[in-house]
């Protein structure tokens, strides 16, 4: 792998110049900018957190909880700042190589957010590509080692990535979306989250609504 393409992640010191909700913007900011690389994921991030701190709500999360999740999970790819544009817009499928290089973003993005000071919101963005069956990254931690809200994050993503349309792929109905996680739950997926996703999901009218209609659910869904 060309070495220019493994950033440096030797911790920044306790506290960048910024404070934490300065940062939280900038953050938020850039996660916005690097949407805008990939045709069709605009929005993307903040359907995923909208659609997690739903499930989290349902799941019986404090209100503070569903905050940081919220917040977590806005950011989850925050990482792929670190991913070229040539990968992260191919059409086709990737190489080994360039699959190695996409999972860097989940460690970049924990190191990224690591001066927002909150050790939940860092372990949801590191883990959000674990499985449930340990085969996941970057550390494959299995089952309940997993952190829930990363759990939570990885069902939300999942569910977005399938329903709207990806530069490889283009968008699939609400219903075989919902039947893609019915699939992976016990294998990539936590069941108890899928389920509850799914009790989540059918209570938005605008879910319903727009796959009767045969429409690209993650937009509607989200922006009614
Ligand atoms: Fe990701």
């Amino acid at each position: 792998m060309d070495a220019q393409l493994k950033p440096d992640l030797t911790p920044l010191g306790p506290r960048s110049a910024l404070e934490p909700d300065s940062q939280l913007r900038a953050l938020n900011r850039l996660a916005s900018a690097l949407e805008a690389r990939v045709p069709g994921s605009a929005g993307h991030a903040r359907r995923v957190a909208f659609y997690a701190s739903g499930v989290a709500r349902r799941m019986g999360f404090s209100r503070e909880r569903v905050a940081r999740l919220h917040r977590a999970a806005a950011l989850h790819d925050i990482g792929k700042v670190g991913t070229p544009a040539a990968i992260v817009n191919k059409p086709g499928p990737l190489s080994d190589e360039e699959f190695a290089v996409v999972r860097r973003h989940a460690a970049i993005g924990a190191w990224m957010v690591a001066g927002l000071g909150d050790d939940e919101l860092v372990a949801v963005v590191r883990h959000h590509h674990e499985r449930l069956d340990g085969n996941g990254y970057p550390d494959g931690l299995a089952g309940g080692e997993i952190p829930l809200g990363a759990r939570i994050v990885a069902v939300a993503d999942t569910f977005d990535a399938v329903a709207s349309t990806r530069p490889y792929r283009a968008a699939k109905r609400c219903r075989e979306a919902l039947e893609l996680l019915d699939g992976e739950a016990g294998a990539q997926l936590d069941p108890g989250v899928v389920s509850a996703f799914r009790d989540y999901f059918a209570g938005l009218p605008a879910a319903a609504a727009a796959d009767r209609r045969g429409r690209e659910i993650g937009q509607v869904a989200f922006n009614g």
